[in-house]
């Protein structure tokens, strides 16, 4: 009998998910299960691998308990992680020798000053599409064999490996049999050639990481391992799509023609468009990235990374306690006519895309006695779209694409509020899928095509559909007037170094 469904994993930066897809692409079954976030210091952040590895195998069993579906019935797994997230960790016995340092961190800034000051920079941005910063996984696993004791040598030696979070995973649910990653990760490390597709010596020389250590990288469909039952609740399943979250985002929103566009709302805001068979330089404070690799086609993308967009109302709820839930925000928004000149804007960790300053911090401007927390919060929700239109100008002119609509997916499109102010803002349809599991419906997309469960990208493109179309209704002149006030802020805080 025909396998039934696809499980896909989705190792995000605060949860861990399991999720099985039917052959329409709808959603049969998830589980969704937290972990710790380690904060060693200000501006680190930290996981532990093991922790991760554990979550995403209790999602699994939760799933499978819940959905009532054996594993028999999983004609593949697909998988998609969060990026950039580096790990060390023992080739003999599988011991991680330090944590996860997680893509957020800061801790490598100063391997990034040294590698500015050397002039590597500009050969970074022309292999990667990358620039120098911490956010990028090659100087935190420069920091993990400067840090870690006999590191350098032990990898030098061939007794440590190297991988994002996609060959943990692997690695681990093959029982060791697989030390891979697939093109968009190896992209996100800064020591990849994302045009001649692969790692690049003159990167590794510069840094020093001995090759040795490297996962293959492999294309973003295929079967890369089958699961050890001894690691794997007793079965044998292939492991047939990788991709990175945000290019998993795109996939899943069948985002295949130039020009066509997403931005997911989650931890942080990831805008990418497809740019077609060519990378696109970026003049305007993007990057050009893999969108993935099937076969020997390889497509491209260019992304706008904003570091902190859904974690601002995690910490309304959970620093500022002004929310009881993440959900009750939209309320709180509707209740005033406008923020009232209230911006915020939230650089917790430095301001990303197009910006690129690490060396700033989050502010809040244009309080007044009669601030509320209801002006609080809805600054914060329009901080998300405010900083989604900075990165689509950016978009718009490097790609010279004019973006006639923005596929939307995350947690916080669920916020009818927020939808329709970053349409008001952009000036553009903003379009809210039925599945909104994009990310993890994209990984199980890129496994099934490997194994035959979905023919091609146009039986994928025609089980996309709308859950919701939010159309621009602002004047354009109170668009400009409220953008010049985020850029305003913007500036000021740029100003304002810590
Ligand atoms: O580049 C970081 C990104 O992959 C993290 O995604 O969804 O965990 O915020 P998310």
């Amino acid at each position: 009998m025909d396998k039934r469904f696809i499980l896909a994993l989705d190792q995000g930066t605060t949860s861990s998910r399991a999720i099985l897809f039917d052959r329409t692409g709808a959603v049969a079954g998830s589980a969704q299960r937290e972990f710790a976030q380690i904060f060693p210091q200000p501006g680190w952040v930290e996981h532990n691998p093991r922790e991760i590895l554990t979550s995403v195998l209790v999602t699994v069993t939760e799933l499978l308990a819940n959905a009532q579906v054996e594993l028999a019935d999983v004609a593949a797994i697909g998988i998609t992680n969060q990026r950039e997230t580096t790990v060390v960790w023992d080739r003999a016995t599988g011991q991680p020798v330090y944590n996860a340092i997680v893509w957020q961190s800061r801790q490598s800034m100063e391997i990034c000053e040294r590698l500015k000051r050397e002039g590597v920079e500009p050969l970074v941005r022309e292999r990667t599409g990358l620039l120098v910063d911490a956010y990028f996984s090659a100087t935190k696993l420069r920091w993990i064999l400067d840090h870690v004791d006999g590191a350098q040598e032990r990898a030098e030696r061939g007794e440590l490996l190297f991988g994002t979070i996609d060959s943990w995973l692997i690695w681990n649910l093959s029982g060791g049999a697989a030390h891979v990653t697939d093109v968009t990760n190896a992209a996100r490390t800064l020591l990849y050639d994302i045009h001649r597709c692969c790692w690049d010596d003159d990167l590794l020389h510069a840094l020093n990481i001995p090759r040795a250590m490297l996962p293959e990288v492999r294309s973003s469909s295929e079967v890369y391992a089958t699961t050890a039952p001894s690691q794997f609740f007793g079965a044998s399943v292939p492991i047939a799509g990788v991709a990175g979250d945000q290019q998993a985002a795109l996939f899943g929103q069948a985002c295949f023609e130039p020009g066509m566009a997403k931005n997911t709302y989650g931890t942080g805001c990831f805008m990418l468009m497809h740019t077609g068979g060519q990378a696109v330089p970026s003049k305007h404070g993007l990057l050009s990235t893999i969108a993935w690799q099937i076969g020997d086609r390889v497509d491209y993308a260019l992304e706008g990374s904003i570091f902190v967009a859904g974690s601002v109302i995690q910490w309304l709820r959970d620093g500022l306690r002004m929310l009881g839930k993440a959900s009750d925000s939209q309320a709180y928004a509707e209740r005033v006519a406008s923020s009232d000149g209230v911006y915020m804007v939230p650089a917790f960790v430095g301001l990303g895309a197009p910006y690129w300053r690490s060396d700033v911090r989050g502010a809040v401007f244009g309080l007044s006695r009669g601030t509320s927390k209801e002006h609080f919060v809805r600054a914060a929700l329009e901080s998300m779209a405010y900083q989604s239109r900075d990165v689509l100008t950016a978009m718009e002119a490097d790609a010279g694409i004019a973006l006639t609509e923005l596929r939307a997916d995350g947690g916080a499109i669920a916020n009818d509020f927020m939808a329709q102010f970053q349409s008001d803002m952009l000036g553009v349809p903003v379009l809210r899928p039925r599945v909104q599991e994009t990310t993890a419906l994209g990984a199980a997309y890129l496994a099934g095509l490997a194994v035959g469960f979905w023919r091609d990208c146009d039986e994928i493109a025609a089980l996309w559909q709308v859950d919701r179309r939010f159309a621009p209704v602002m004047p354009a002149n109170e668009r400009d007037r409220l953008y010049r006030g985020w850029q305003d802020a913007v500036n000021a805080t740029m100003g304002f170094r810590v």
